[in-house]
């Protein structure tokens, strides 16, 4: 009685780390190598816009354990500069840490012309296409980074664009204010 107990509570337990690997993956993209950094994430078809391309999946957790993470988070990337975000708002009261191996879109890159952009519907968040993505184009979205460490985190999207860091587009005008040059906005298309 007790093993046949034990045994459904294992089935049950597999069955729920099935779904929740399955709400991480997409038929819409898939992981491979990538010119911009170590792993990406490209499509497998055409995308249109605004397509719901795949959830962003990862651990609901309250704001004092996010806040806790994030300085963690910041230490790590001033030590050897690994720039990785995961942590997104879901609510006053929570937010999600996608740093879970069944989430995939954690490794979508950054890119200074992103054609990706993360959307939350009620207590979830879509990575949804900004234009039309062509078969095997690699997924981006902006990281959102602030201006004031730039220096640690250079972009390497390779797009006409690029400001060479990874920093909120709304905040390019204070990067090249920084770096004393002309307007990298106007170089965007
Ligand atoms: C969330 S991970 C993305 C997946 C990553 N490519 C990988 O293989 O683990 C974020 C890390 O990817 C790298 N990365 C992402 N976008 C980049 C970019 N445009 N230029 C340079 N490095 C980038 C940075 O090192 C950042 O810390
Ligand atoms: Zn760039």
């Amino acid at each position: 009685m007790a093993k046949s107990k034990k045994r459904t509570g294992e089935r049950e337990l597999h069955r729920k780390m099935m779904e929740l690997w399955e709400r991480g993956q997409s038929e819409l993209c898939e992981v491979r190598g990538s010119s911009i950094h170590g792993r990406g994430v490209y499509a497998t078809r055409a995308i249109v816009a605004e397509e719901m391309i795949i959830e962003y999946v990862g651990e609901t957790i309250p704001k004092e354990e996010s806040e806790k993470r994030g300085v963690e988070q910041h230490e790590r990337a001033v030590t050897n500069g690994d720039a990785a975000v995961y942590i997104f708002n879901l609510s006053k009261k929570y937010d999600l840490d996608g740093n879970v191996p069944w989430n995939v879109a954690r490794l979508i890159n950054h890119s200074c012309e992103p054609n990706c952009e993360a959307w939350a519907k009620g207590k979830k968040i879509f990575i949804h296409s900004l234009r039309d993505i062509a078969e095997g184009e690699e997924l981006s979205f902006d990281y959102g980074f602030d201006v004031e460490c730039y220096e640690d985190h250079p972009c390497l999207c390779g797009r006409k664009s690029c400001v060479g860091y990874i920093v909120s587009r709304t905040q390019w005008e204070i990067l090249d204010e920084k770096l004393g040059r002309g307007k990298s906005s106007e170089k965007a298309s």
